[in-house]
């Protein structure tokens, strides 16, 4: 018996990948965040599956659910938006799937800053532009940020900025990034990305604010921020170049 954790993308079903999709059909028992998995997703389940929607369930509920399938022998997928490796909350049922002896695996999935990425028709790292992107959030509601990971030090780079749970704060996040990157810097914020109702604004530092707030833009989006969204005349990449050796 295995719990497999297993990215199920940022929201289209056809975005999950071969392997979790046939996890999820040989798995007796699924576990799954209720807004953010989409229903086809559910449908891969095999007929007569334990389906428990995690939203509204306190850490030690979802573990006993997890050692409940171990004692029973059943497989278990885990699914998590997007990719577990990022803003998952899987580490600490991982730590303590390790304390009780429960095996498990995981499988990646596409995560929201890509999805957002390809819904900008935009490639985050430009040759001389941008080379690093920061993947971030900000300490609202939620679990304080470590030191040195506040906006004013991170963009202290002027690195490609992707904020996750975060624009409800748009003012502040606005407020903590026109210091380093400029109220002219260009800004998107992606909501819903790859799902039917996918949204985008473009705009700046200078007046996303205002275009978010008349968007009604409230949860599920990420905002990026990076003179990489607006570049154009960069050089081309060493990769396909002409001048490089291919021995
Ligand atoms: C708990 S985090 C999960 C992140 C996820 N593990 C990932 O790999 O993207 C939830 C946040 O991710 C972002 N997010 C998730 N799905 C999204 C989507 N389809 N479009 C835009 N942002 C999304 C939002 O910032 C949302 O508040």
């Amino acid at each position: 018996m295995t719990v497999h954790f297993i990215g199920a993308g940022p929201g289209a079903a056809d975005l999950m990948t071969v392997r979790g999709r046939d996890l999820i059909a040989a798995s007796p028992v699924c576990l799954y965040a209720g807004s953010l998995v989409p229903d086809e997703v559910l449908r891969w389940c095999p007929p007569g599956a334990r389906l428990v929607d995690t939203a509204n369930m306190v850490l030690d509920d979802i573990v006993a659910e997890l050692v409940a399938a171990h004692g029973r022998g059943d497989d278990v997928a885990r699914l998590h938006s997007g990719d577990p490796s990022v803003f998952s909350a899987m580490a600490e049922q991982l730590r303590r799937l390790d304390a009780a002896g429960v095996p498990y695996d995981v499988t990646p999935g596409v995560p929201a800053f890509a999805a957002a990425a390809a819904a900008l028709g935009r490639e985050l790292t430009v040759p001389e532009v941008a080379q690093t992107i920061v993947l971030t959030r900000t300490s609202a509601r939620a679990t304080p940020m470590p030191p040195g990971e506040d906006l004013a030090t991170l963009g202290r780079s002027r690195a490609t900025i992707v904020l996750h749970l975060a624009v409800q704060r748009i003012d502040a996040v606005v407020a903590e990034l026109v210091p380093n990157y400029g109220d002219d810097c260009p800004v998107a914020v992606v909501a819903r990305a790859s799902r039917e109702d996918e949204l985008v604004l473009r705009g700046t530092l200078a007046d996303i604010a205002g275009k978010v707030r008349e968007a009604g833009v409230r949860r599920t989006a990420v905002i990026i921020v990076g003179s990489v969204l607006g570049a154009e005349n960069f050089a081309d990449s060493h990769l396909y170049s002409a001048a490089r050796c291919r021995d």
